[in-house]
């Protein structure tokens, strides 16, 4: 998606993650992706394609006294407006940028990730997260829709699994964030699936 989404994917991404967090017990994603990466607390940190601004936010919680960036082209309050293509920094601004399922989103990835590695300060980290293949698996399987064929892609450096268990309820609450249509069946539920995240570390 060129350029930022809908009001309506924000909404319905904030949906999908505020129930699959209470369904796992973790804040998911950012909870759970931070708490695997554990960055120093005075690393320079940037979020690129920060949405909501909710992995700035959690940094702030956690006392992170480096400084922490989000940007996005369709900003949310505490995210400043900018594209990843074009990076609004100095070369050598940041120790660590974080791409949040954000890669897949992005008309011209090389070229974002050439401006993350010029933000980035000798010996910094480029972490790239997106959903696994493995992402709700057994949801889908029961709501008898067939997975994407499974794409080669490199070894990832970390791969976060949340187990929970989904209910026909939320099985319901979760087509409809996708904005998906599929008949629900109650007596195939509940399954014990898991939200899943893969975590790339890019090469310097
Ligand atoms: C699936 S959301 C992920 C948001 C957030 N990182 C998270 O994990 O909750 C994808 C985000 O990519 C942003 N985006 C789209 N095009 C972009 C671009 N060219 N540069 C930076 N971000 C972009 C969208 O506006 C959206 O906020």
């Amino acid at each position: 998606m060129a350029g930022g989404r809908p009001a309506s994917a924000s909404a319905h991404l904030g949906a999908r993650d505020a129930r699959l967090s209470r369904l796992s017990g973790k804040s998911w994603p950012e909870g759970v992706l931070l708490d695997a990466l554990d960055l120093s607390p005075t690393l320079d940190v940037l979020d690129v394609g920060a949405g909501d601004g909710r992995l700035v936010r959690e940094l702030a919680r956690r006392a992170h006294v480096g400084r922490v960036v989000g940007v996005d082209p369709t900003p949310e309050p505490g995210v400043q407006p900018a594209s990843a293509e074009a990076l609004p920094f100095p070369d050598a601004s940041f120790d660590v940028v974080l791409f949040a399922r954000v890669l897949a989103h992005l008309p011209d990835q090389a070229r974002a990730l050439a401006e993350a590695r010029r933000v980035l300060r000798p010996g910094g980290r480029v972490w790239v997260a997106a959903h696994g293949p493995a992402q709700l698996r057994a949801t889908w399987a029961a709501l008898g829709q067939p997975l994407a064929p499974g794409k080669t892609q490199p070894e990832p450096a970390l791969t976060l699994t949340c187990p929970l268990t989904v209910t026909a309820d939320d099985a319901r609450f979760l087509l409809d964030t996708y904005g998906e249509e599929a008949e629900v069946s109650p007596h195939l539920f509940s399954v014990q699936d898991a939200a899943q995240l893969l975590v790339w570390l890019l090469e310097p």
